[in-house]
């Protein structure tokens, strides 16, 4: 084994320059995925987790230049799902062995928190088994507490870039850095188990940038990592540039999984999108979980974050089907459980 990859698996971490010259090659590419791979399977095994997806309002106040549902994108076609759809959704989804329900959405001031916490406590009511993810941006230690407090299990909020210039170029003046980091340790005091992450190949991202989201994400210490190539959109002010790669993508899904070997790490829709096999590799390259789609059909075509998104015309039960057989043919298996984080605390007791 290579000396940095032997340090990486062993100490969980690299110095700066080690990160710099491993993310910069593809020299190790193999071994760091067959080294991620081991170190997921020794915690997880080959388990799988599927997360259900449910795209609730692609109404957003924030106008991020990357995303294709900012607000001033008036191409989008807007539409929001009722709580009756939203629980319709969540049933459709457990008949197909789903036990965690992701809610994501833009930042939408029409559902109000009472809103929120009624759909979160009917989910839970529904399927008492079953965990709730909320993602939808940031809110108010009180709110995140409200939906605590109504049962919601988990938030996802992606911190998109650590270094606060490069955040600038990302998103307007009106929204920071800081905020969104104090959201995220919020969460974390609360309870929930949290997760975070970036997009890989974001317009105008170096090398030290993706060196300071893995200084942040080990700071952090989520429960679950999102990463994703960014890919562009027609309609947004970053119409023009490349997307990220896979190949980079990859190999960061690799080096998280060594720095945190029990994270929740999702093979992305993003990666699915700009390979065939994204996810495939995504999984063999240390990720262990995927989000399918559960949200209607009807308004799939309209929850477009970037061109070309894959599974936008499925029904729910064939992306989960199409999903058991990729799972299985990449040598792993999806499996019927919330999938809650595991700990190293936990793994001792189990042994
Ligand atoms: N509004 C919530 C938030 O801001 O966290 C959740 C929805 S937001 C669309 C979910 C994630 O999509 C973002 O955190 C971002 O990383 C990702 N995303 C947005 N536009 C993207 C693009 N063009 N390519 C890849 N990922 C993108
Ligand atoms: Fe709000 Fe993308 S700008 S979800």
């Amino acid at each position: 084994m290579s000396g940095i990859i032997e340090k990486l698996a062993g100490t969980g971490d690299l110095t700066d320059g080690e990160l710099a010259s491993l993310i910069g090659t593809d020299e190790h590419d193999g071994e760091l995925y067959k080294t991620a791979d081991e170190a997921r399977r020794s915690v997880y095994g080959t388990d799988v987790y599927i997360r259900g997806l449910i795209e609730f309002t692609n109404y957003c106040k924030n106008n991020c230049y990357y995303c294709g549902i900012r607000r001033g994108n008036e191409k989008a076609s807007r539409y929001r799902l009722t709580a009756g759809q939203i629980f319709s959704c969540a049933d459709t989804g457990y008949e197909l062995g789903f036990r965690t329900f992701v809610l994501q959405g833009g930042e939408d001031p029409h559902y109000t928190d009472e809103m929120i916490c009624e759909i979160v406590s009917g989910i839970k009511r529904r399927h008492a088994d079953c965990a709730v993810t909320l993602s939808f941006g940031e809110k108010s230690e009180e709110s995140f507490r409200a939906y605590w407090s109504a049962g919601a299990d988990r938030y996802l909020l992606r911190h998109e870039t650590a270094d606060p210039a490069h955040y600038r170029m990302l998103h307007p003046a009106s929204m920071s850095l800081e905020d969104r980091k104090q959201c995220l340790w919020n969460l974390k005091k609360i309870g929930y188990q949290v997760g975070s992450g970036f997009m890989v190949g974001s317009p105008y991202q170096t090398v030290a940038n993706i060196i300071a989201d893995l200084r942040f994400l080990q700071e952090l210490r989520p429960a679950m990592i999102g990463i994703g190539p960014y890919i562009s959109h027609k309609d947004t002010p970053f119409r023009d540039f490349a997307s990220g790669t896979v190949e980079l993508t990859l190999r960061l899904v690799s080096v998280l999984r060594l720095m945190h070997p029990y994270a929740l790490i999702p093979a992305t829709t993003a990666l699915g999108t700009i390979a065939p096999d994204g996810r495939e590799r995504g999984l063999k390259a240390g990720a262990n979980v995927v989000m399918p789609n559960l949200s209607p059909t009807s308004v799939r075509k309209y929850y477009l974050l970037y061109d070309n998104k894959i599974c936008t015309g499925d029904e729910a039960a064939e992306c989960r089907h199409c999903l058991d057989a990729r799972v299985a043919l990449a040598g792993y298996g999806i499996v019927v459980a919330r999938g809650d984080v595991k700990t190293r605390e936990a793994k001792k007791v189990a042994v």
